[in-house]
């Protein structure tokens, strides 16, 4: 099937009270991990691109393998690109076939924010492409931007309206305690969302689509296995998943997960080579990596998105 928008794959969500999983890719495994569970969960998904990714694998090689991936089953797959920071990153990713793209001006003051994805989204609609913009700070690290907790801020609901009729975009990605990474919250601490704000911000653009960005929970027995063959990874707690269950049956269509895969391929890795040390063969350990990544995704796609069966 060929690569869709995320139009129809929101307007369904909306509707059906589920969120569509938006996970990062930077290699062909982890692009197998979350389509075959997709494809399994018969659930739409979206593959999304960072910068970094971009860096890394080069937009080419990750281009073809999301083809791949979407030539080879019959799910709706959308290909994003993730925190677009400026014109031309998002114009060279649109030109390149993705499918939505995301312009991250939330940290410029109030005009330029909107006169920047105001641009973007003229290209994208232009070229049949959907925008995602953002409204507000999460805490955390974004490639090389480090926002400090103190420094993040909630997405004002009184904001909603004029930016998003101002700008066109397609869908709006709000802060309301979610944070980028794997260290969000310490062991004792009681993270919960700003139902709340969410809820009003619903109220004030019926139907409209709601992102969540660093939503990973950071799961206790992965990093416990990570840590348990040489890892030594602080101890810290993500979003619990009950929260992000509430958010996606109300205005949220789309919940951004990277860390929470990145903790599980890790995990698979370091378990292969502790019991095997004689192994070698890439393939031992990253079919590991791909198979406990998949796991991951398929625990998200049934157990907290609400997406299995509305491919
Ligand atoms: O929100 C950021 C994503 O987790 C991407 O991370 O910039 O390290 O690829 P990255
Ligand atoms: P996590 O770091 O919580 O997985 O967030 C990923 C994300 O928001 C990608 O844009
Ligand atoms: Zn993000």
């Amino acid at each position: 099937m060929p690569l869709v928008t995320t139009k129809e794959m929101f307007e369904k969500a909306y509707k059906g009270g589920y969120a569509v999983g938006a996970f990062n890719v930077n290699n062909m495994e982890m692009i197998q991990a979350i389509v075959e569970a997709a494809n399994e969960c018969k659930s739409p998904v979206i593959l999304q691109v960072s910068a970094g990714a971009r860096k890394y694998a080069n937009p080419v090689y990750l281009r073809h393998l999301v083809m791949a991936a979407a030539e080879t089953t019959d799910i709706p797959i959308a290909m994003h690109l993730d925190h677009g920071a400026d014109f031309e990153i998002c114009k060279s990713s649109i030109d390149d076939g993705f499918t939505s793209v995301m312009i991250d001006a939330s940290s410029k003051p109030w005009e330029e924010n909107i006169a920047l994805t105001r641009k973007v989204v003229e290209y994208a609609h232009a070229h049949g492409v959907v925008v995602e913009a953002e409204l507000g700070k999460l805490a955390g690290i974004e490639d090389d931007v480090h926002v400090e907790a103190h420094d993040a801020m909630f997405t004002s609901p009184d904001e909603v309206e004029e930016f998003t009729s101002r700008t066109g975009i397609d869908s709006l990605a709000i802060a309301i305690g979610t944070s980028h990474g794997a260290y969000k919250f310490k062991p004792g601490q009681d993270p919960k969302l700003r139902i709340d704000i969410l809820e009003e911000i619903g109220r004030r653009l019926p139907g409209f689509p709601i992102v969540l960005h660093g939503a990973s929970s950071v799961p206790q027995d992965q990093v416990a296995i990570v840590n348990e063959f040489g890892g030594s990874m602080p101890n810290a707690i993500g979003i619990p998943e009950s929260e992000l269950k509430k958010a996606a049956k109300l205005a949220v269509c789309k919940i951004n997960i990277d860390s929470d895969l990145r903790v599980a391929f890790t995990a698979a890795c370091r378990k292969h080579f502790c019991e095997h040390p004689d192994h070698f063969d890439p393939r031992q350990y990253l079919g590991d990596a791909r198979a406990n990544m998949k796991e991951m995704v398929r625990h998200k796609i049934i157990d907290v998105l609400g997406s299995a069966g509305k491919a």
